[in-house]
């Protein structure tokens, strides 16, 4: 979404907050599920943050197998004298929300605690610090980091209750990964492993490695980026950082039908989270491809993970993000294509096409179809070159693409001639075994006469 839309959508929001809205959009309009003995998240008003100002009532709430559908208050009590399920052998995975515009619970908390507790049996704690981090955000950015200390003297007492520093992960959201990061700094980097869910960008970017999610923060930093150009940060700030769809617009944002403005508003933001337990769910492979750039990786620049080795990281548990090379580099762009709606995952087709010299540039719409599944992209074709390469993202496999087309798509006026294109192929990265392109040679495309080839292929079985 253009950044001028947000930041009118925003102050329309905020304007909303002060007055009337504060009804419908705020608290209690969500899941109120009054769940007798459990424990929840707290939420604010206005009113109640006015008076509360100097209280950040930080508090934990702890979710394990044997409850996840029932918090439970953690606090220094459920280390010895109250019964708890938390058992310092697992490791332990720690939840930390971030800005909360409206004082009102996140309501992701605990999918995303249902989702880590489906895939590994961990300790899995919820740092609810809504009171701090409710409306204005400058004062929210100075609490931060008395969070971060008050967490870090709870991790104190769990060392001492036979917690090993390594065996925490972080999991922080937005500004919440920055608060991980300085839990981090006060750890000297020893904790396991701290993964960024977008960021925080407004206040940070210019910010010191102290005051940011950096890679010395942990022992393995992980960064997805999902907002980079608004509610994000647009840095590399982990061993990896992983730029979906170039870390900034998001594949359904745009023009989707949301519940609410909020939802429109934050919905690039939030995409790091719903790709992060897409990729808890393990229904499909994450992989970034290692790039200097979004441009290089759009224009097939960058189309395998050589420099580890051949393995490509992915989003996602797997120790170090599946990086096995030593020593784990630092503030490594990663760069993949999503689809717009879970599981989110999208086949890296690279299109080569090799034009006959043009005497002037051209546009061309080229289409892959699986089925009911299309991809389009429009392509111009400038005359300084004659092989055009260019990265769409197929939700299926190369192996499953049925037809390509062509349509020569120059203007009505501008006069577009024909176009030879000597061969055109199509290719899948970052593979995972040798494979050949799909190619069909000497294609003739011309204006009003669009151009398709059937492709009769079987997937192999590997
Ligand atoms: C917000 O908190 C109040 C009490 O502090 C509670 O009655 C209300 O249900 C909470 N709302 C939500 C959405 O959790
Ligand atoms: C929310 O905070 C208030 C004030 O500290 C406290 O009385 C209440 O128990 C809390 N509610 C929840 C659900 O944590
Ligand atoms: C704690 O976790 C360990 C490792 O998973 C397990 O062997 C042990 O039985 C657990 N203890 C309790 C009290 O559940
Ligand atoms: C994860 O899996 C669960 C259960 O299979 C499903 O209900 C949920 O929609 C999935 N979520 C995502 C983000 O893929």
């Amino acid at each position: 979404m253009p950044r001028e839309h947000k930041v009118l959508l925003l102050l329309l929001l905020l304007v909303c907050a002060w007055t009337v809205c504060i009804a419908s959009l705020a608290p209690g309009a969500e899941e109120r599920r009054a769940h007798g003995e459990c424990a929840d998240l707290n939420n604010t008003t206005w009113l109640g943050y006015r008076q509360q100002r100097f209280n950040l009532q930080v508090q934990y709430l702890l979710l394990t197998r044997s409850n996840v559908d029932c918090a439970q208050r953690f606090d220094r009590e459920s280390l010895g004298e109250r019964p708890s399920y938390f058992n310092a052998s697992r490791p332990t995975k720690v939840i930390v929300h971030g800005y909360r515009a409206m004082g009102s619970k996140p309501s992701w908390v605990k999918e995303l605690a249902r989702a880590l507790l489906r895939a590994q049996d961990a300790n899995v704690l919820v740092v609810d610090w809504v009171y701090g981090a409710s409306f204005a955000y400058n004062l929210v950015v100075e609490n931060y980091k008395e969070v971060a200390v008050q967490i870090s003297v709870l991790i104190n007492q769990l060392q001492k209750h036979g917690c090993r520093l390594e065996t925490f992960h972080f999991i922080g959201v937005s500004l919440g990964a920055h608060v991980a990061g300085f839990v981090g700094t006060l750890f000297e980097g020893k904790i396991g492993r701290i993964t960024g869910l977008d960021p925080a960008g407004p206040m940070f970017k210019g910010a010191d490695t102290f005051d940011r999610l950096d890679p010395t923060d942990a022992q393995f930093v992980d960064a997805i980026h999902t907002d980079s150009d608004y509610f994000g940060i647009s840095i590399p700030l982990g061993h990896v950082d992983f730029y979906l769809n170039g870390g900034k617009d998001q594949a359904g944002c745009a023009r989707s039908r949301f519940p609410s403005m909020y939802g429109y508003v934050i919905c690039d933001h939030m995409r790091a989270l719903h790709v992060y337990l897409s990729a808890l769910n393990g229904s499909c492979p994450l992989r970034g491809v290692p790039c200097p750039n979004y441009e290089d990786f759009l224009t097939g620049q960058c189309v395998d993970c050589d420099v580890f080795k051949g393995t490509c990281p992915t989003i996602g548990l797997s120790e170090n993000s599946g990086i096995t090379i030593s020593p784990i580099p630092k503030e490594q762009k990663l760069f993949l294509l999503t689809t717009s709606s879970a599981p989110f995952c999208a086949r890296h087709i690279l299109l080569e096409l090799e034009v006959s010299p043009l005497d002037k540039s051209a546009e061309v719409e080229v289409t892959l179809r699986t089925e009911n599944l299309g991809t389009e992209q429009r392509l111009r074709l400038q005359t300084s070159t004659t092989v055009h390469r260019t990265v769409l993202a197929h939700p299926v496999a190369l192996c499953e693409i049925h037809s390509i087309a062509l349509r020569n798509t120059g203007a009505r006026f501008y006069r577009q001639g024909d176009v030879h294109f000597k061969s055109v192929c199509l290719s899948e990265f970052p593979a995972l075994r040798r494979e050949d392109p799909l190619c069909v040679n000497n294609v003739h495309v011309r204006r009003g006469a669009p151009w398709r080839h059937d492709f009769v292929q079987v997937c192999g079985f590997y």
